[in-house]
């Protein structure tokens, strides 16, 4: 009761009225569609199972699998000395990322079913189906180990996934060459940072970017380069860790902020930068070039949508850019 109290005195009136407003307003998709639209997601994920490996043995790939979780390589990434002590835990320790049964044995994700219940909510807010997803270019964007390229696939994309760990943008290619999907997806140990060239220009009908916007030290170059990216008429799907406020506004955490684990078991999640409202990521993506942008709070969630169309290669503002010459 005094918490509730405290909130209400430390409130602005405008603040309470979108509180109250929020707590009235339908929580998120429908549900029954949305786990519809996850249920047709797990059966079709379920392709990914041991019996259906090419190449390989389920004896040989479980072994491999098996063996990279709880490894510390630092040096892999490139970190010098120096800057050791400032990398991300989950970039210095191979943690899995998303669930996966693979029939003969099971993989538990730090991301949970992520994979499934993300583009289930894209599929339920969105103008955006399965045929959507079909025979289309799709860049997915922080792949992790690989759920969310595995899944595009599912869904008949063309998948170039990137990813800026090598160790899991290798871990995710070998899913890919082990379910022999060489032919429909690629994943490359790239940063969106790096894909401000030719040849990445008009190249995608689809980006699919949840859960890295809020990683990002510049969101705003990021959604550009993911713009140029995108052929006229391709769409983004952006999901970020938010806040709740109907105010343009981002919290900035920086990489010194934690949330659980400890240090000692290289566990700790966290490394936010810039944590937006959905007008915030509204204005973000409006900056970048895009339209017919849609931005919303999913309670249920508790994180911010966007969605949002290439309608022209229009220009963006030069002043105060980072990268001045960007297209
Ligand atoms: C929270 S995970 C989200 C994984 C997946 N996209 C999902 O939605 O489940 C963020 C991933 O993005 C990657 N990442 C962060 N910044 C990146 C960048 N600038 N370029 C490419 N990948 C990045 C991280 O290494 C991590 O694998």
């Amino acid at each position: 009761m005094m918490k509730i109290f405290s909130k209400i005195y430390n409130s602005t009136p405008k603040q309470i009225l979108c509180a109250i407003r929020n707590k009235l307003t339908p929580r998120g998709p429908q549900t029954a569609v949305r786990r519809r639209i996850a249920e047709e997601l797990r059966t079709r994920f379920s392709v990914y199972q041991t019996p259906n490996l090419k190449g390989i043995s389920a004896e040989e790939f479980t072994q491999y699998v098996q063996s990279k979780v709880g490894t510390i390589d630092p040096h892999s990434e490139g970190y010098s000395p120096d800057e050791l002590d400032r990398q991300r835990d989950s970039s210095v320790k191979f943690t899995w990322g998303h669930n996966h049964d693979f029939g003969s044995f099971k993989m538990k994700g730090l991301m949970g079913d992520r994979h499934i219940g993300e583009m289930a909510n894209f599929m339920a807010m969105f103008p955006v189906s399965y045929d959507a997803f079909k025979n289309s270019n799709v860049l997915d964007v922080g792949c992790w180990t690989g759920g969310t390229t595995l899944i595009l696939a599912a869904l008949g994309s063309r998948v170039f996934a990137i990813e800026e760990v090598k160790k899991y943008a290798d871990m995710a290619s070998f899913l890919i060459e082990s379910f022999a999907l060489n032919d429909q997806a690629s994943v490359n140990c790239l940063s969106i940072y790096d894909c401000d060239s030719e040849k990445f220009f008009d190249k995608f009908d689809i980006v699919y970017f949840p859960g890295v916007i809020y990683h990002l030290s510049d969101p705003v170059l990021a959604l550009r380069i993911l713009f140029n990216s995108l052929k006229i008429g391709g769409i983004i799907l952006v999901e970020s860790e938010g806040i709740q406020t109907d105010e343009p506004l981002c919290r900035f955490d920086g990489t010194m902020i934690w949330k659980g684990g400890t240090k000692e078991n290289l566990d700790r999640t966290g490394w936010n930068c810039f944590v937006p409202s959905p007008s915030a990521l509204h204005r973000m993506m409006r900056e970048a070039g895009f339209e017919e942008i849609q931005t919303l709070w999913l309670h249920g969630r508790k994180r911010v949508y966007g969605y949002g169309r290439k309608v022209a290669s229009v220009g963006i503002c030069k002043a105060g850019l980072s990268v001045r010459n960007i297209r």
